[in-house]
Parts: structure tokens; sequence; C-alpha cells
């Protein structure tokens, strides 16, 4: 009885708190990119142990000593504000809800009355976003990416703790992207909070686009996917095609709208505010009533689609146009994992690329990770629950692949993470940190090849979908 009521009156502490899991929309792991780290499936534990770290970390051959020395993370920004192209939806949807008079014929069943409470209470919703806003990091976002450094730091103290701080070793790259560059201090100050480090020295960083948004100076990737409709056909053909069309006139009738009203823009606008409005202030919003678990799947799909065809998989060409990024963090692990004789320095402990969801998808990508027997379409979103390529896994805000070198008895090994669970290589499957010999061996053709320039300034056009890279 005693536990019962403990348990009860902390609910209710926690609910006052305003983030316990209960305020958490159900389809709150199904926002696409727009996902919170922490409500990204396998990352729930989170929420209840925000500083939680797997203790288990490196996972390396038993019986074999292996010591860390240097650690690649490629990382997503935290979470930010919508951009201008969104805030600019989400003002006409607020605008329509004001304006438009009520349908002449509601669903009967659902009620007038719900579908005017419904309608009122979004009616009242302060529109607060401004176009000024546009894409920039959060309060919420710096948090991310100082708790995700102060977790990486705890797992790889030799690598990311005070002495690498001090002598300024760490080094930090990043997108020339308003919400990158504050994610790359966010990130540095959490490694300083955790190593309880205050330097004199100010936060560092290196923009370099050339590496964390090669794809915008892609010419075959930019004409022939970026600015292509028909390579994204798809996209197009789910966003007007059965249960896209099936959920627009539901939701229109949950507000008592004319089914034209809602457009699919203004359907995908709802779907944002309520994701944003958890991402940003913790808020289960009033728009999150319009959808139950199953209609975010379908949301959720639509954003799969599009990034698939537009920045993975999708065209050989959106890969190739990520090579500079391979070939960079192969050249800085080969380094790193050079022998060195006892007088030569050593090795750089640690390189951070922050950077997109455009960054991380491709390179996951090349890396042969996430992908399906058959790829997402408009057609077969049925045949699709259990796809790997899944953005809410994938791409929640503040993303991680975090690459770790470790030297052994029998050579260094490579262990990789996958927003900081252990990922095996797909050319390796047997083991979780594979000999580095073993893993260059499987990436042989990419080292060799993988040709930016001759990817990417050559012929645009006429590239295929899914061509073998
Ligand atoms: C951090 O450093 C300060 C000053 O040296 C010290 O007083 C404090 O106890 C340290 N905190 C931790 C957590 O180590
Ligand atoms: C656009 O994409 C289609 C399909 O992938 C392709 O066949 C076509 O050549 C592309 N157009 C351009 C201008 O690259």
């Amino acid at each position: 009885m005693l536990s019962v009521l403990t348990s009860v009156v902390f609910a209710v502490l926690a609910s006052r708190r305003g983030c316990s899991p209960a305020d958490v929309p159900d389809f709150a792991a199904h926002f696409g990119s727009k996902t919170r780290y922490e409500d990204s499936r396998a990352y729930r534990r989170l929420l209840a142990e925000p500083a939680a770290v797997d203790r288990s970390l490196p996972r390396v051959p038993s019986g074999e000593r292996c010591s860390p020395v240097h650690l690649t993370a490629v990382v997503r920004h935290g979470s930010r504000y919508p951009t201008v192209k969104n805030i600019r939806a989400m003002r006409q949807l607020s605008d329509l809800l004001r304006t438009a008079s009520p349908s002449p014929s509601p669903s009967r069943e659902d009620g007038e009355r719900s579908a005017a409470w419904r309608r009122d209470v979004l009616r009242r919703w302060d529109m607060w976003y401004t176009e000024d806003m546009d894409g920039q990091l959060v309060p919420k976002g710096r948090e991310d990416l100082r708790q995700l450094a102060t977790r990486l730091a705890v797992s790889f103290p030799s690598l990311l703790g005070e002495e690498s701080l001090r002598a300024g070793r760490v080094r930090v790259l990043t997108s020339s992207k308003h919400r990158c560059v504050s994610s790359a201090e966010a990130f540095q100050e959490g490694l300083h909070l955790s190593a309880n480090v205050t330097l004199a020295v100010r936060y560092r960083h290196q923009v370099d686009d050339g590496l964390l948004r090669s794809f915008d100076s892609c010419r075959g990737y930019v004409e022939g996917v970026e600015k292509n409709r028909t390579a994204l056909a798809e996209v197009y053909k789910f966003k007007r095609g059965t249960e896209m069309e099936a959920l627009r006139k539901k939701v229109a009738d949950k507000l008592g709208l004319p089914h034209r009203g809602l457009t699919p823009d203004l359907l995908e606008a709802a779907f944002f505010l309520c994701s944003y409005e958890l991402a940003i202030k913790s808020l289960h919003s009033p728009w999150c009533f319009l959808f139950d678990r199953e209609d975010a799947k379908v949301l959720e799909y639509k954003c799969d689609l599009k990034l698939f065809w537009k920045r993975a998989h999708g065209h050989a060409i959106t890969l190739a146009a990520s090579c500079p990024l391979f070939h960079h963090v192969f050249r800085s692990l080969d380094k790193a994992g050079r022998p060195r004789r006892s007088g030569d320095t050593p090795p750089e402990p640690a390189s951070i690329l922050i950077g997109h969801a455009e960054t991380l998808l491709p390179f996951l990508g090349l890396l042969d990770l996430y992908k399906d027997e058959t790829p997402p379409t408009a057609d077969n979103y049925q045949s699709q629950h259990a796809r790997r390529f899944r953005s809410s896994l994938l791409v929640p805000y503040a993303a991680n692949v975090v690459l770790v070198l470790l030297d052994c008895t029998r050579g260094p090994r490579l262990q990789m993470l996958v927003n900081e669970a252990p990922v095996r290589f797909p050319g390796l499957p047997e083991e979780d940190a594979p000999l580095y010999r073993d893993v260059r061996a499987a990436y042989r053709h990419l080292l060799d090849g993988c040709d930016f320039h001759k990817e990417c300034e050559g012929a645009t056009g006429g590239r295929g979908p899914n061509t073998e890279l």
C-alpha cells in the first residue's frame, strides 16, 4: 500500500516537473529527423538518468588488452527551431484555423462539439515562432550536446579528459550553419564541465563545409537529385497517396474543416508543431491531439522516404557526394593507428565533426549500414514496417556515429557506435571491435575509389538510382 502511494506521489511530482514520460505523446519516437534523442527508441533510459553511461564500452575480445588511442565522432546538431519554410507553413495553418468557417457537415459520430472544441483550443494557441528563429539551436539543443559530450568523456576519459583539453588536442570541425557552430561550442562546454577544467582558452572550432556539407558543391548531386523532382518522385507520390490522403481527411474532420482546406503541407505542419513544442519546450502540445500512433507512423514514413531518396542510399551520387568525409575519417584513423616509437608525439586523441542529418546519413550509407533489401517506395508502406532505414532511430537531434580506435595486443582495432550503441561493420558481422586492418580491407573499394571530383563534376543527370557505389 505504502509503495503504491509512494509511486503515485512520485508520478504527481514528476508530472509537475513538466517532462515525465506521461507528458510525452505516445508516438514521440516517430518524429523522424525531428525526434528527440531521448525518445529515439534505444535511449528512453536517458529520460530517467541523463548521465547514464554504458560502462561496457569498448567491447573487445576477451583475453585481449586494449586501450583507446583515438576517437572520431560525427555528430548532428542538437534540437533546433524550425526553418523559415516550416515556420511559414505553421503560420498558414494557424491562420487557416482562425479564419476558416467550419465545414457544414462535420463527422457526426465524433460530435460537432468535439471538433469545435479542438478548433477553439488551437485557435487560441499562440503562434510564437518567428522567421528570424530560422533553424537556430535552442537551449535544449545545447543541453543535448553538452550531455552527449559528458557521456562520451565518461566512457573515454583518456581521450576526452582533462589532459587532452589542457593540451588543446581535441579537434573540432563544424559546418558553417549557426546551429552547428553553437553545437560545437556546447559540446566543448560539456567536455570542460565534465573534466572540471575552466580554461582561459575560448572554445575552438574550425568551419569546414567542404567536409561537412560537401553535397552543396557536388554538381551531380545538386542537379541530379536535390533539385530534380523526378529523382524524388516517390516522395511526391506518397504525399498524395492512399495513406496520406486518408490521414489528411481524418485530421480535417477532426478540425471540422472542409477537406480541401487542409493541404498535405499543412497536415505536416500540424505534426511538426507537435514535435517542435516537445523538442523545444518539453510540452505535450494540443497539436498532438490530432494524431495517434498509426497516423504518426505514416508521417514518419514520409520523412524516411524523403531522406532515403534525397539524402541516403536512394541515389549513388548522394553517397559519392560524401566521399570527402569518408576519406577524412579514415585518414585520421590511419594516422592515429600508425606505429610509434616512445619519443614520438602521441596521436591526436579526438576529432569531433559537427554537421547535419544530411552529413550523417550518406556517411552511414557509405559504411553500408541500414540498407534494406527492398527500398521504400510510395506503394510499399505496408511491407516496410520492419525496415532498418528509420530516420527516427538514425538521425534524431544530436545523432552521432563514433569510431574508436583501440590499441590492442594483436594490433589496432576499431569499435563503432551509432547513437552510443555498439554496431558491427556489415562486412565483419562476427566481432564488436574487429582488427582495423580487416575494416580497411572491407572498405578497400571505397578507400581506393570514392572519388568526389570524378563523381560530382562529371556529367550531371543520367545516373540511375541504386547503382552500387
Ligand atoms: C572542480 O574544481 C574545483 C576547484 O579546483 C573544486 O573545488 C571542485 O571540488 C572540483 N569539482 C569536481 C567535481 O571535481
Ligand atoms: C533526374 O532524376 C532522374 C531519375 O533519377 C534521372 O533519370 C534524370 O537524369 C535526372 N535529371 C537530371 C537533370 O539530372
